[in-house]
């Protein structure tokens, strides 16, 4: 770095601390320690530097704090019922797709189905809850689970109705919507910001509302929580009553009903795009009949039966400047196209994925090829074209590398129910690798695992790389004296730091065995195991060479844990090192018990397991149901069952007479539909 330039950080680091300081004071302990024109010279000094030095960006952007610095300190308050996230869908085909499986889980085959689109916002969610028709509380998203309560930030919004008696709604009223800022606004206001969705963000975290009332932010409504009672029968019916009722909503919105007309929805407001007035990045698709939602319900993060069709992505053309290894939690090996920087829609673009060895094989990828690359939504750039005629005559064939990084040879596996080779390599040293640690770390610390605030993949990079953390363990006694003393660590951030991991030290089992990141175990494997062991001290009978076969003959029952979970459970734990890993991690916390929340119904306490096809819903959907009214779902017969669930379509026969023998109560369909009220 040449002198010149040292300096101008240096100067900059300076000026953006201060900056950051007298914000924090402004904002955060309302005790301003300096007058606004003063704060406003540091500001647009800091601004000109941005400007002139672009490189300064490395020690950050002012539009990273000024004004809006968002703060930490509202009370959480935990959502009626979880505010989850959508898929993406990226094509015509995914669409498709979607359609498809939504069918298959209904067990529809000539029903067709109607769908209520909607332009996707970019901007922030919130929950608004009337009760009795008053608003009464106002929750960001949170994680998911637990928002954060800001209602006196909403109401600044004018969009946003704060009595609706008159209308005489449903005691319990929770609205969820979009809160963004216009275009239009943002721009007299974009020097302090990043981007709309920023603004929007920054303002609504004000810890004085009066400061979110600065800025003019709208809402749009477009979904709901809870509603009791319930009064409309499709997601249109909904919108346009809550319209009557003061609720702003989007005027785009349009009922489609077959694949075609999604497709010509979604290009025809994609053509409107630049002439909104607001950012949207795609399209909402949703099943339109309630009931049809309330019967898909939705996976861990997700319900089945909306997603996000994004717009089509940004596409630009560059040169492989070589093509590098990664390895994976799980030491699955995935080749990086090192790229020229290019700039992709907006984004600056070094890397993109080449997928697997088979990929680089069949699109015949080289180094120092020109490529077309693409980049959709928020997803990793792909390439999606090689430009042959460009390429030098002595460029050869790319050599996938049979080692991964560590050194260990690599493996393909063959699948044991398909006995193919899998298409991608694998390095299986586990914990003994180095490079599949650190990402086994970063899985760890994810949301849906100890969901570890200011521990992200950056910070573990770092952390790992100067020796800090090198096992699980190590999260839970950092040396947080030896952090201070980091570059970008402060008194507050370092505070910050410990308490989200004293936080994260009550665990419960589910999250738990999903953090130690045993291949095939996700989420929902993960509840299903913790539903099975109850408490660590009985998951931890896995530990003994012993017990272990005999357990895992058990966990073959659970449904959706089948050969391949129990063979991986099996290698995970036959791995001295992986068991002494865990051993050490679990000596740190205080994991809670898992009960699955008792649902009371007929099957309560009640083994069940269905063999054959159902005529009005698929088997998921049937699962779904059985455990929603208490039962606990086998994959395998076993004496413990106390029904077996009989559906018309090829039953198998042995089965139901080892019940039979078994003195297991057999319910036929029309029996299972008429328990179930279905
Ligand atoms: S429905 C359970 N509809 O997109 C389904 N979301 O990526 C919840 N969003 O968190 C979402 N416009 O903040 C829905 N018309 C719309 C939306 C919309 C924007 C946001 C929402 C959500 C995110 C999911």
């Amino acid at each position: 770095m040449t002198k010149q330039r040292e300096q101008i950080l240096k100067e900059f680091k300076k000026k953006y601390k201060l900056l950051k300081k007298y914000n924090y004071h402004y904002y955060e302990k309302d005790d301003p320690k300096i007058d606004d024109g003063e704060y406003d010279k540091i500001k647009n000094e800091l601004l000109n530097f941005e400007k002139k030095f672009p490189f300064v960006s490395k020690v950050g952007s002012v539009k990273e704090i000024v004004g809006h610095t968002p703060s930490k300190k509202f009370s959480k308050i935990k959502h009626l019922k979880p505010m989850l996230s959508l898929s993406n869908a990226f094509s015509k085909e995914d669409m498709k797709d979607f359609k498809e499986k939504i069918l298959n889980y209904l067990n529809f085959k000539d029903q067709d189905i109607e769908f209520f689109s909607e332009p996707k916002i970019d901007g922030i969610s919130a929950s608004l809850i009337y009760t009795d028709g008053v608003l009464s509380k106002g929750l960001s998203r949170g994680d998911g689970t637990t928002g954060e309560d800001i209602l006196e930030n909403l109401k600044t919004i004018k969009d946003i109705p704060k009595n609706i008696k008159k209308y005489n709604p449903p005691k319990t009223l929770e609205i969820r919507g979009e809160v963004f800022i216009n275009k239009s606004n943002f721009l007299k206001i974009k020097d302090n910001f990043k981007n709309p969705r920023n603004a929007a963000g920054g303002s609504l975290r004000q810890k004085k509302s009066s400061e979110t009332a600065k800025i003019p932010l709208k809402f749009l409504a477009h979904g709901f929580g809870v509603i009791e009672p319930i009064f409309f029968k499709t997601q249109s019916e909904f919108v346009s009553k809550i319209e009557n009722w003061g609720f702003v909503v989007n005027k785009h919105n349009k009922v489609v009903k077959n694949i075609d007309e999604i497709e010509n929805q979604h290009k025809s407001i994609e053509h409107l795009r630049s002439k909104l007035d607001y950012d949207i990045d795609g399209i909402v698709y949703k099943v339109n009949q309630i009931n049809l939602q309330k019967r898909l319900g939705s996976t861990a993060n997700a319900p089945r039966w909306a997603i996000a069709y994004k717009f089509s992505s940004e596409k630009a053309v560059t040169k492989i400047k070589n093509i590098i290894i990664q390895v994976g939690r799980t030491g699955a090996i995935t080749p990086v196209a090192k790229v020229e920087p290019v700039n992709v829609g907006g984004v600056l673009v070094s890397n993109a994925t080449l997928h697997n060895e088979e990929e680089i094989k069949r699109k015949d990828i080289r180094v120092g090829d020109t490529v077309l690359l693409q980049r959709a939504g928020d997803v990793i750039p792909q390439v999606i074209s090689v430009q042959k005629n460009l390429r030098n005559k002595n460029s050869k064939e790319f050599q996938f590398p049979k080692k991964c990084l560590c050194g260990a040879n690599t493996i393909k596996e063959i699948s044991k129910t398909t006995k193919k080779e899998d298409a991608v390599r694998r390095c299986n040293r586990g914990y003994a690798c180095q490079f599949t640690v650190k990402e086994k770390l970063k899985h760890m610390v994810s949301k849906d695992a100890f969901n570890i605030d200011g521990l992200g993949k950056k910070v573990i990079d770092n952390f790992f790389e100067i020796g800090l953390i090198k096992e699980p363990a190590d999260i839970f006694k950092l040396n947080f004296d030896k952090i201070l003393n980091l570059e970008g660590w402060g008194k507050l951030s370092v505070e910050n730091l410990k308490k989200a991991i004293l936080k994260a030290k009550k665990i419960s089992l589910n999250r738990f065995i999903y953090s130690i990141g045993i291949r095939h175990i996700g989420q929902e494997n993960a509840k299903t195991l913790a539903g099975f062991f109850g408490e660590i001290k009985k998951f931890e009978r896995l530990f003994l060479e012993d017990n272990r076969d005999k357990i895992l003959k058990n966990l073959i029952e659970l449904d959706g844990i089948g050969e391949t979970q129990v063979d991986s459970i099996k290698n995970f734990f036959s791995d001295k090192k992986n068991t002494k890993i865990v051993e050490s991690l679990i000596n740190h916390l205080d994991i809670e018990n898992f009960s699955l929340v008792a649902k009371k119904g007929i099957f309560s306490g009640k083994n069940l397991m269905i063999t054959g096809g159902l005529e009005k819903m698929s088997r998921a959907e049937a699962k779904t149901l059985a455990e929603e009214n208490g039962a606990k779902v086998f994959g395998s017969l076993s004496k413990k069952l106390n029904y077996l669930v009989v559906g018309n379509s090829k039953p198998t026969k042995s089965k139901i007479e080892k019940a039979e023998s078994l003195n297991i109560k057999i319910l036929n369909e029309e029996e299972w539909y008429k328990l179930l009220k279905f």
